[in-house]
């Protein structure tokens, strides 16, 4: 069943049916200003920093769910009936709804009572502000008296102390009202410089700043008791909850049309202009007034929103693609892309299930959250990689987190994610193929924020491979530390202590526990390592890593195999997990996956050997679970991930982040129908028909699907904040389109499904337009290439020695 449908020609989903199994939102902001909205206009807005800059309230995990947003009422002047175009908060049964999720904005309306009315939420590009166009066109043969109230509940900043602290917080709400316009100053009166503020393009008849004169007691937002009124009454704020509300009446023709635009947005006073006149304790309101006049304007603001479009249509252009599966189109083109600009933008901050007060951003997440956006935001990649490693600790370890607002490394949190550091050199590796900016590896970079502590930023990849040979277990493997990319195989915790934290517990020396997957990955960015070097004529520093490369690999072959797969880790007490020999956790995917994709076992049969053990017992109509037999009860010896109940996040659910390691695996086998067909397994467009199984939104992807084992198997949680946006990306692009970027040019390398005849693509790489066609004549992967007319040596295209800024690229498959 569906609850909506894709429009791509608009690059819009339009959700037809407001009661979706979830709320399902989108992004409104795109550097500074961001917000959260849902198909009924629920959600919130913050400045930077969803924690610390919240603008306005929400209750998460409330009923009815999604509680608190953008929301609208009108009512009709004649019989005194009240509704919301966007459902929420009133619940109508309005006709015609629907909700267009475009990118970076949101158009949500419906008819009632002869009265259509929708509302176009978008922040515009370069301001701090948030546009809500409502337009209402009256239907009826009569005229209308039409009032609407435009609301907002402000946030008192601090997101977590607003949620908590009631004994201050409902003393201390402050605001202002000049030219109606509703200014929330809380806190302004001290150490804040900052002020939101709410206003409306029409003259309004009244507002309201109290939220208890505007609902009345005992009311929620769906009954509020000055709309029944239909009448606000202008009074201010003092203390508890203040909010902005709006009323503008209006008289409707028949036929006419009516826009009124509200503004919400979020102002900064330089510290000695803060008071207007100085001294006093009124805002200067002197410096956001001309914004604010500005975007007021129906014109200014469809003007921005204007710049807005173009602003998507370039980043989304830089990779269009035409293939015969529309799934893959459409993510590929729209909405993946869409995604992994949202995981830049936001990390794991805000969605529906981070609640934007929880962490910071992940040192692996961060890097590899790359992989999926370096194309579109090259010099915010850069100055990603630069924050990121100027986090680094001189060992070469990393701080699993560090704080956005700050750049510091999370002290809370700690370090010794054995995996952390070698992120860094993958997403190094991902900014040099797309950029060749090799100056990016000369930038002095300090060590854990310090001053003096500063080397060439490729010293920091060398730090991070020579973390892990530092760091070596009884086999030679890498040790795990408190975790590898599974944040849930805590094997050195041994937490016995309710709530205790999984992560940051340790109770063992950890000299034992070592991690296959690490391996796999040291393999893996050793390679990338030494490309980098010998590039940069470092051949000594190049064949050293490879030396050490061949040796882990050896050591994989020979601790890390377990007879027709690999082994995921040896405890504490040097037993196996995942293998043939273990009662639970058997088989796990991150290993098999990440040796294979880091080619590891393809000339021994043993990749293949992987991956059909991989297809065999983890792989499911809904995708690859992470390991089987899933844990039936509670390990001390092996932490969160048997905490969860089987078929769950690590325990056996199906991580849509680790699948494209399998597919990659697959596609240097060669198995293009394979690779596409776990591709499509959890491709949120290809599960669309099933939404009231997958429950999360059709189009992105969500962090987990529920594995076999799990009663309610197939539904997804975790939408859109997660690293799965950036593989799935890179794995259809770079491995199974094989339109991939290298250090020496654009390789084209597909490993498409045999029932594919081609396919086209333009991809914009290092300034250059690539115009290609594939063609399939014969069923295999072997490719044959023309630039230009003329047909070239292997399968990378050099970037045109002549200055020429587009090119054509034929490529036969036989
Ligand atoms: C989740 C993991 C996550 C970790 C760190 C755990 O509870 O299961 O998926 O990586 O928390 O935030
Ligand atoms: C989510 C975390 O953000 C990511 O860093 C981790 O790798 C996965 N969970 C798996 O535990």
């Amino acid at each position: 069943m569906k609850f909506g449908t894709f429009d791509d020609q608009s690059r819009e989903y339009v959700i037809t049916r407001p009661d979706t199994p979830l709320p399902w939102i989108n992004y409104l902001g795109c550097q500074e200003y961001f917000g959260i909205i849902s198909n009924t206009a629920g959600g919130y807005s913050f400045y930077r920093d969803a924690k610390l800059r919240r603008l306005t309230r929400y209750r998460y995990n409330n009923v009815p769910m999604d509680s608190g947003g953008r929301y609208i009422y009108l009512r009709d002047g004649e019989s005194g009936r009240f509704w919301s175009p966007s459902w929420q908060p009133t619940r109508h049964a309005a006709e015609n709804y629907s909700c267009r999720h475009g990118l970076g904005y949101s158009v949500i309306g419906s008819d009632y009572d002869g009265i259509r009315a929708h509302t176009r939420y978008f922040v515009p590009l370069d301001e701090n502000l948030e546009i809500w166009q409502l337009t209402v066109l009256n239907l009826h043969p009569a005229k209308a008296r039409i009032s609407a109230f435009a609301n907002i509940e402000f946030c008192l900043w601090d997101a977590q102390d607003d949620a908590t602290n009631f004994q201050r917080n409902f003393n201390t709400g402050q605001v202002e009202v000049e030219d109606g316009v509703i200014y929330h100053k809380t806190e302004y009166r001290e150490r804040r410089n900052h002020f939101a503020y709410f206003a409306c393009s029409e003259k309004a008849s009244a507002f309201e700043t109290r939220r208890d004169a505007f609902l009345g007691p005992y009311r929620g937002w769906d009954r509020p008791a000055a709309v029944e009124a239909g009448q606000l009454s202008s009074g201010i704020a003092h203390g508890w909850s203040p909010i902005g509300a709006h009323q503008v009446d209006l008289e409707l023709e028949p036929g006419e049309t009516r826009q009124i635009v509200f503004l919400l947005g979020y102002h900064e006073n330089p510290e000695d202009q803060k008071f207007d006149p100085p001294g006093s304790q009124t805002i200067n309101k002197s410096l956001v007034k001309p914004t604010i006049a500005k975007y007021l304007n129906a014109g200014q603001a469809d003007q921005a929103f204007a710049r807005l479009g173009s602003y998507w249509d370039g980043l989304l252009n830089i990779f269009q693609v035409d293939t015969p599966d529309i799934h893959t189109n459409r993510m590929v083109n729209i909405w993946n892309a869409y995604q992994c600009m949202a995981t830049f933008n936001l990390s794991r901050s805000a969605s529906f299930y981070e609640s934007g007060i929880g962490r910071g951003l992940g040192f692996r997440d961060s890097n590899q959250d790359l992989l999926g956006f370096v194309h579109m935001a090259p010099a915010r990649a850069r100055e990603r990689i630069l924050d990121l490693a100027s986090t680094q600790l001189p060992t070469g370890g990393a701080y699993h987190q560090y704080q956005p607002l700050t750049k510091r490394g999370n002290n809370d949190i700690g370090s010794g994610f054995n995996d952390d550091p070698h992120w860094l050199i993958v997403g190094v590796s991902a900014y040099l193929k797309e950029t060749g900016d090799w100056t990016i590896l000369d930038e002095p970079v300090p060590y854990d924020n310090a001053p003096g502590s500063e080397t060439p930023l490729y010293e920091h990849l060398e730090r991070s491979f020579n973390y892990t040979l530092s760091r070596l277990g009884p086999h030679g493997l890498p040790l795990i530390g408190r975790a590898d990319w599974n944040d849930c195989l805590n094997l050195n915790c041994f937490s016995s202590t309710p709530g205790q934290s999984f992560q940051t517990t340790t109770n063992k020396d950890g000299k034992v526990a070592e991690s296959v997957f690490i391996a796999g990955l040291f393999v893996h960015s050793g390679r990338e390592l030494a490309a980098i070097a010998s590039r940069r004529g470092l051949n000594a520093d190049a064949a050293s890593y490879l030396a050490e490369v061949a040796k882990m690999e050896s050591v994989i072959l020979e601790h890390g195999w377990d007879g027709d797969w690999f082994l995921r880790a040896y405890n504490d007490f040097g037993g196996k997990i995942g293998s043939k020999e273990c009662e639970e956790g058997k088989i796990f995917i991150e290993s098999n996956g990440y040796c294979t994709l880091a080619g590891i076992g393809l000339n021994d049969g043993k990749a293949l050997s992987a991956l059909a053990a991989v297809g065999e017992h983890l792989a499911t109509r809904h995708g690859i679970v992470v390991q089987q037999p899933a844990y039936s009860h509670y390990y001390l010896e092996m932490g969160e991930i048997s905490s969860y109940p089987p078929g769950y996040k690590e325990n056996a659910g199906i991580f849509c982040h680790v699948n494209p390691w399998v597919m990659i695996g697959e596609t240097r086998l060669g198995h293009g129908d394979r690779a596409h067909d776990y591709y499509t397994r959890i491709n949120p467009s290809a599960r669309e028909e099933i939404s009231e199984l997958h429950r999360c939104e059709p189009y992105v992807y969500a962090q987990m699907i529920a594995g076999k084992d799990a009663p309610t198997f197939g539904e997804a949680k975790n939408s859109w904040l997660t690293g799965t946006a950036a593989w799935n990306y890179y794995a259809i692009v770079q491995w199974i389109l094989g339109v991939r970027t290298t250090l020496d040019g654009l390789e084209i390398a597909p490993v498409i499904p045999a029932s594919w005849r081609g396919f086209t693509a333009t991809r914009i790489f290092r300034g250059v337009a690539y115009k290609i066609s594939i063609e399939r004549k014969g069923p295999g992967n072997q490719i044959a290439l023309t630039v230009d007319g003329a047909p070239i040596e292997g399968n990378v295209v050099a970037p045109p020695a002549d200055g020429r800024k587009e090119v054509t690229v034929k490529g036969v498959l036989s």
